[in-house]
C-alpha cells in the first residue's frame, strides 16, 4: 500500500515547488519546513506584499467552492469550480468553457447535454486551495491521479483558482487537463474576458502570473506598460490596489446553473396557510439560505395578502395553483381559464407578481386543459405524501431517498407538519450534495412552453425534460 496524501496536501507541497522554481526570492522560515506542515511560508511582509495577500486572502473569503466528481462516464471528470456571489460574468464564463470540454472529452455521452451528478460535498475544496501563483503552477497543482486508486483510467480533471486581484478587477485561470484559459473579470461590470486582451502582443496564457508585489508577469518577468492595451494597462494598476468585490449580492443561487449542479426544486403547495405556520416555513428558508417555489390558491391568497406579500418580499418564486383546487382535467376550458385568471388576480393584489407558472391540483391535466391554461404545467418527480401522513420524518426520508439531480419535489405548506419538517428537508438536500433551487432556475436553459407539462430536469427519468426532450405534451 502506497501513502496517499489528500488532493490539498499535495496540492500546497505542489505550490510550493512552484514558487521555489519561479525563483521568486522567497524567504522560507525554517520552522515552518522543519515542523512539516503542509502550508508553504509566504514572502517577507512587506507592504506591497500585505495588498497583495489581503487581495487573495478577501477573495478567498468570499469565494464558494464546488466539486464535481463523475465516476460514470470515461473519462473519469473531477472538476474543482469556485465562484463569488455577484459576480455572474466569471461563472458563466467558467461554465461554457467547462461544458464545452466536457462534451469533447465525451462527458455527455449519446445526449445534447450534461447529466449533473451528486457528488460528496466533503470533496468540495476548502478556500484556500483555490489561490494560485502563476497559470503555469496552477497546471501544476491539480491534485495527481496518483491519488487515485484508478491511475489507469483516462481522466479529465478541471480547476479554477484565483491568481491576483486588486480594485475591480480578479485574475482567475481555469485548467482543462492541459488546456489553460486565464480569465479577467471586472468586478465593478462583472464582465469578463481572456488575458489575452491585456496584451498587445499575442502571448500564451499560460507565460502570464503575477508576483509577489502584484506586477503582472510573463513567463517570471515583469511586463512593461508598452506592451499592454489600455485595458491591461487598468487592470495592472488595479492589482496594486485595495480589492473591491460585490457587496450585498444574493447569494441563495448557486453560481452555476443547473445544467452543470445537481439542482431540486422545493415546492410547497395550496397555501398560503395559517400565518404563523408559513412564517415558520420562511424563518426556515432564510435559516438554510436557500429559495423556496410556492404553488398559491387564490381563494387563500384572498384570505391571507400579507403572508403571498412576505413569500413574495422575501424572494421566493410564487406560481399559481388555481383559485379553489378543482381537477382541471375535468373542467371545461372556459371554468380552467377562470380558475387561473382569479389565482392570478388575487396573487397580484397581494402584491406579488403575476405568475408565469401553473400547477394543476392533483397533477390532473388533459390536452384540452393544458390549451386552455396557455402555461407552462409543473409537475413533480418526488411526492412526499406528506399530505396523507402527516410524518416529518417520512418527509424527510423520501426527500433522501428520492431526490436527485433535477427532481421536483412536491409537499405542502398548510400542514404544520411538513413546516416542522422543513429545517431537516433542507439540511438533507445540503448534506445530500443538492443545491435548492426555484423552479424557473432549475429550467433555466430549457424553455418552457404554455400547454407542455415539466416533471424534473434531466435524465433522471423519462418524464424529465431535456434538450432531446424539451416538456411533455398530452393530446
Ligand atoms: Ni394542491
Amino acid at each position: 500500500m502506497h501513502q496517499r496524501l489528500s488532493a490539498h496536501r499535495v496540492r500546497l507541497r505542489r505550490r510550493l515547488f512552484a514558487l521555489i522554481a519561479t525563483g521568486t526570492a522567497l524567504t522560507l522560515a525554517s520552522g515552518c519546513v522543519a515542523t512539516g506542515t503542509d502550508r508553504p511560508a509566504g514572502p517577507s511582509p512587506t507592504a506591497d506584499h500585505s495588498i497583495v495577500q489581503d487581495n487573495l486572502d478577501s477573495v478567498l473569503s468570499h469565494l464558494r467552492s464546488y466539486a464535481i466528481d463523475d465516476s460514470e462516464f470515461e473519462p473519469h471528470l473531477t472538476a474543482h469550480l469556485f465562484g463569488i456571489p455577484g459576480v455572474s460574468s466569471l461563472s458563466a464564463a467558467t461554465e461554457a468553457r467547462v461544458l464545452e470540454a466536457i462534451e469533447t472529452a465525451g462527458g455527455f455521452g449519446d445526449r445534447l447535454a450534461y447529466s449533473p451528478v451528486l457528488t460528496d460535498p466533503a470533496q468540495r475544496w476548502p478556500s484556500e486551495s483555490f489561490a494560485s501563483t502563476s497559470a503555469s503552477g496552477v497546471g501544476s497543482a491539480t491534485p495527481s491521479t496518483t491519488d487515485s486508486p484508478e491511475d489507469d483510467r483516462a481522466r479529465l480533471q478541471i480547476s479554477s483558482q484565483v491568481l491576483a486581484a486588486g480594485g475591480n478587477h480578479l485574475i482567475s485561470t481555469l485548467v482543462l487537463n492541459s488546456t489553460v484559459h486565464v480569465l479577467v473579470t471586472d468586478l465593478a461590470a462583472d464582465t469578463t474576458v481572456g488575458v489575452e486582451d491585456l496584451f498587445d502582443p499575442e502571448i500564451d496564457p499560460v507565460a502570464v502570473g503575477v508576483d509577489e508585489s502584484g506586477a503582472l508577469t510573463l513567463k517570471g518577468s515583469p511586463v512593461a506598460e508598452t506592451d499592454l492595451t489600455p485595458l491591461g494597462v487598468t487592470v495592472a494598476r488595479s492589482l496594486q490596489s485595495r480589492v473591491d468585490l460585490p457587496d450585498g449580492a444574493d447569494d441563495r443561487n448557486p453560481d452555476f446553473s443547473c445544467a452543470l449542479l445537481p439542482c431540486v426544486a422545493l415546492t410547497y403547495d395550496d397555501g398560503p396557510g395559517e400565518p404563523e405556520v408559513e412564517d415558520s416555513l420562511l424563518d426556515a428558508a432564510a435559516e438554510a439560505n436557500i429559495r423556496l417555489t410556492y404553488f398559491l390558491l387564490g381563494t387563500n391568497a384572498a384570505d391571507f395578502p400579507e403572508t403571498v406579500e412576505r413569500v413574495a418580499g422575501q424572494g421566493h418564486e410564487i406560481a399559481n395553483h388555481t383559485h379553489t383546487h378543482p381537477k382541471l382535467d375535468r373542467s371545461t376550458p372556459a371554468t380552467v381559464r377562470s380558475q387561473v385568471q382569479q389565482a392570478d388576480e388575487a396573487i397580484e393584489a397581494a402584491g406579488a407578481q403575476r405568475p408565469g407558472l401553473l400547477r394543476p391540483p392533483y397533477g390532473a391535466l388533459n390536452g384540452a386543459a393544458a390549451k386552455a391554461a396557455k402555461r407552462p404545467a409543473i409537475l413533480w418527480d418526488v411526492d412526499t405524501e406528506d399530505w396523507r401522513h402527516k410524518d416529518p420524518q417520512k418527509i424527510v426520508g423520501s426527500v433522501v431517498t428520492d431526490a436527485e439531480p433535477g427532481s421536483i419535489v412536491l409537499m405542502h405548506s398548510i400542514h404544520p407538519s411538513t413546516v416542522e419538517a422543513a429545517p431537516a428537508v433542507f439540511a438533507a438536500v445540503a448534506e445530500k450534495g443538492l443545491y435548492a433551487v426555484t423552479v424557473s432556475e432549475l429550467f433555466a436553459g430549457i424553455e418552457l412552453t404554455a400547454g407542455a407539462q415539466y416533471f424534473c430536469r434531466g435524465y433522471g427519468n423519462r418524464l424529465c425534460s431535456n434538450p432531446e426532450h424539451p416538456a411533455v405534451r398530452r393530446s
